[in-house]
């Protein structure tokens, strides 16, 4: 797989000089790739998305469109065509943010039987976790075989926008899940919530079960591609932090 972050690193609570490199900020979650699914339509927007993001402060994407059968068909050599295409225009405009290959896949029984098939792509394409989505309107009872396959293949299921679940209302198929070798996504602008969601949300943090941060970022301007509720708590929330710098997908 390719450099992910240059090994010289420096951890944000070591001494900088002034000319160090900017630190890492993940987005692990961002819909950024034109015309693959209900993210930007176009590459220009797509553009001009990247561009917001790094104004924002990201420094590195995980572009992950949706992955839904029957509605976002989207496959692994579709997405990568897609990406090089994305990461070409951007260092033709000089826009420094790292992009990597990613997939939102919604939840099947058979995850790890189409990942080893090269149908979908792990985060970063590392191999080493799968964002998966979660229906909404209730988790099927297959999730732990599927799971368990993804697991016996070390590949840890990473549950998308995890305050967006059943998760959110049912701590205890969160920590089953988690048993099961699951961790979690949340979206940043969750952070600004207040009352159970809130509670919720800082308890996964405090557990440890947040691997990573996303922007789920779609287009410019209902869902923009910003860590900003992230960036602010960083220095406050060492899980925020570690989410951001190094990600527990990587
Ligand atoms: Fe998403």
């Amino acid at each position: 797989m390719p450099r992910l972050w240059p090994r010289h690193t420096r951890r944000s609570d070591s001494p900088a000089p002034a000319d160090a490199e900017p630190l890492p900020v993940w987005d692990c979650h961002c819909h950024i790739l034109p015309g693959l699914d209900d993210g930007p339509a176009g590459m220009d927007t797509a553009l001009d998305m990247v561009r917001m993001a790094s104004a924002h402060g990201t420094r590195a994407m995980i572009a992950t469109p949706h992955a839904i059968q029957g509605l976002y068909g989207t496959r692994r050599p579709q997405v990568l065509r897609a990406l090089a295409e994305l990461r070409q225009r951007c260092a033709d405009q000089g826009l420094a943010v790292e992009l990597y290959p990613g997939q939102e896949v919604a939840l099947t029984p058979d995850l790890a039987e189409r990942l080893a098939a090269g149908e979908i792509l792990t985060l970063a394409d590392a191999g080493r976790a799968l964002l998966v989505e979660l229906p909404q309107s209730g988790v099927p009872p297959y999730w732990t075989q599927a799971f368990f396959r993804l697991a016996l293949d070390g590949v840890t299921p990473i549950v998308a926008h995890a305050e967006r679940t059943p998760l959110l209302g049912d701590p205890e198929l969160a920590a089953r899940m988690i048993e099961h070798g699951a961790r979690l996504q949340i979206n940043a602008r969750v952070l600004r919530a207040g009352g159970r969601i809130r509670r919720t949300v800082r308890e996964w943090l405090r557990r440890d079960w947040v691997a990573c941060v996303g922007s789920d970022g779609h287009d410019l301007g209902r869902r923009p591609p910003v860590l900003d509720e992230a960036l602010r708590e960083r220095l406050h929330v060492p899980a925020i932090r570690a989410s951001l710098e190094r990600p527990g997908v990587l």
